[in-house]
């Protein structure tokens, strides 16, 4: 059965297209490199023996997503993590944001709506919460007005998938990622952040190595444990697994909801620190830091309440902290030798 995955060559595309080899989809990606390698090709066959079908198609270019359904008129399934990702970017040049990810998800949509039948993953974040009043959120705690241009891409993004599956044949899931993290255990495929990173970990191990001079720790005066921020990290393998149980979930449609929406997090919450600390654990090495103040736009604290994808997903994230860490960290020394 052959499976679409646009951004199959990205940080979590990739390692999702594993998985889904593993249980045994044929795999089509789509992905202009925009924030990605071919090499991440090889690195993908390495680990399954199976080279996915590959082109190299601008999701922004309808013509060419109309030429791509016409070839391939027999995609089952549809997972889409092609976009932008830069929550900073998103605020100097919102019209890309708006573009790549928002015009790109309609060209999407208007092809797949004119199957019979059509099961659609999306690639949502738990950006949509905002600051969350009640900790670990729910699925159903309200989606706030977004900080960036980005956080508002997912949240309209969202609703488009909601109107469009009530209008048409198709089925959709919602997967409201936390904070992926953590590279294949093999090495074969991780993150490749371009220029200096903005997330947490990729700045770790890259400070580590010797890239970057020492981490700046974003505020130390938040409401909790130890004064810096807390966030759910889920190892990337994890968050690529609950891809194919969803999408295993799509193609059976045992239930009438159209739209479905899961968190997908470990349900704990982890501080800036505490990260760090996992780092030199599993390191032996001491992480060099400083506190500086708060940066603009984070929120305090935000970690999944995970019920819903645990019982009705049929889903559990299984690595520690520490495992992550510690693949994010082979990951990082491999790229680097
Ligand atoms: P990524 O940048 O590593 O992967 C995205 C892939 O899409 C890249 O390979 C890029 O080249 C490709 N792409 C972008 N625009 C394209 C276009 N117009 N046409 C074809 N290909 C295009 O990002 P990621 O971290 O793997 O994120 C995947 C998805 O998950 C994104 O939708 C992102 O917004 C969402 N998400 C990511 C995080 C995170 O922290 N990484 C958290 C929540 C949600
Ligand atoms: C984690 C924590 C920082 C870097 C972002 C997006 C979100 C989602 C995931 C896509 C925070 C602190 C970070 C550094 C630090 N992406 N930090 N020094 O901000 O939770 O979420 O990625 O949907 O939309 O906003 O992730 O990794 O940037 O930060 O102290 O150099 O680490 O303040 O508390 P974040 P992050």
């Amino acid at each position: 059965m052959k499976i679409l995955v646009t951004g199959g060559l990205g940080f979590i595309g990739s390692h999702t297209v594993v998985e889904l080899q593993n249980k045994g989809f044929e795999v089509l990606i789509v992905d202009n490199l925009y924030n990605s390698s071919i090499d991440v090709l090889k690195g993908i066959e390495s680990i399954s023996g199976i080279a996915p079908h590959y082109k190299n198609i601008d999701m922004r270019d309808k013509a060419a997503v109309q030429a791509l359904f016409k070839e391939y008129s027999d995609i089952a399934g549809v997972i889409h993590f092609a976009a932008s990702k830069a929550v900073g970017e998103s605020v100097e040049n919102p019209l890309l944001y708006y573009e790549n990810n928002i015009a790109a998800l309609v060209y999407l949509l208007q092809e797949l709506q004119q199957k019979d039948a059509a099961s659609f993953i999306f690639s949502s974040s738990c950006t949509v919460y905002g600051q969350a009043e009640k900790m670990p959120i729910t699925e159903d705690a309200p989606v706030q007005q977004p900080m960036s241009p980005y956080g508002n891409t997912k949240k309209v993004g969202e609703e488009i998938i909601r109107d469009t599956a009530k209008a048409s044949s198709i089925n959709a899931i919602l997967l409201r990622y936390f904070n992926p993290i953590g590279a294949h255990p093999t090495a074969a495929i991780g993150e490749l952040p371009i220029g200096v990173p903005q997330n947490l970990v990729p700045f770790i191990t890259q400070t580590a190595i010797g890239l970057r001079q020492e981490l700046s720790v974003f505020g130390d005066d938040y409401p909790t444990t130890d004064g810096t921020a807390v966030r759910d990290y889920i190892h990337v393998v994890d968050l690529a697994k609950a891809h194919v149980i969803a999408l295993e979930r799509l193609l059976e449609k045992k239930n009438s909801d159209k739209v479905e929406t899961f968190n997908l997090g470990t349900g704990t919450g982890s501080s800036v620190l505490e990260v760090i600390q996992s780092f030199e654990r599993v390191s032996g090495q001491k992480l060099p830091y400083k506190i500086v103040p708060r940066r603009e736009g984070d929120v305090t604290e935000a970690y999944a309440n995970t019920h819903k994808a645990n019982t009705v997903l049929g889903w559990k994230a299984e690595s520690t902290l520490d495992e992550a860490i510690a693949s994010a960290w082979k990951w990082e020394q491999k790229i680097r030798s």
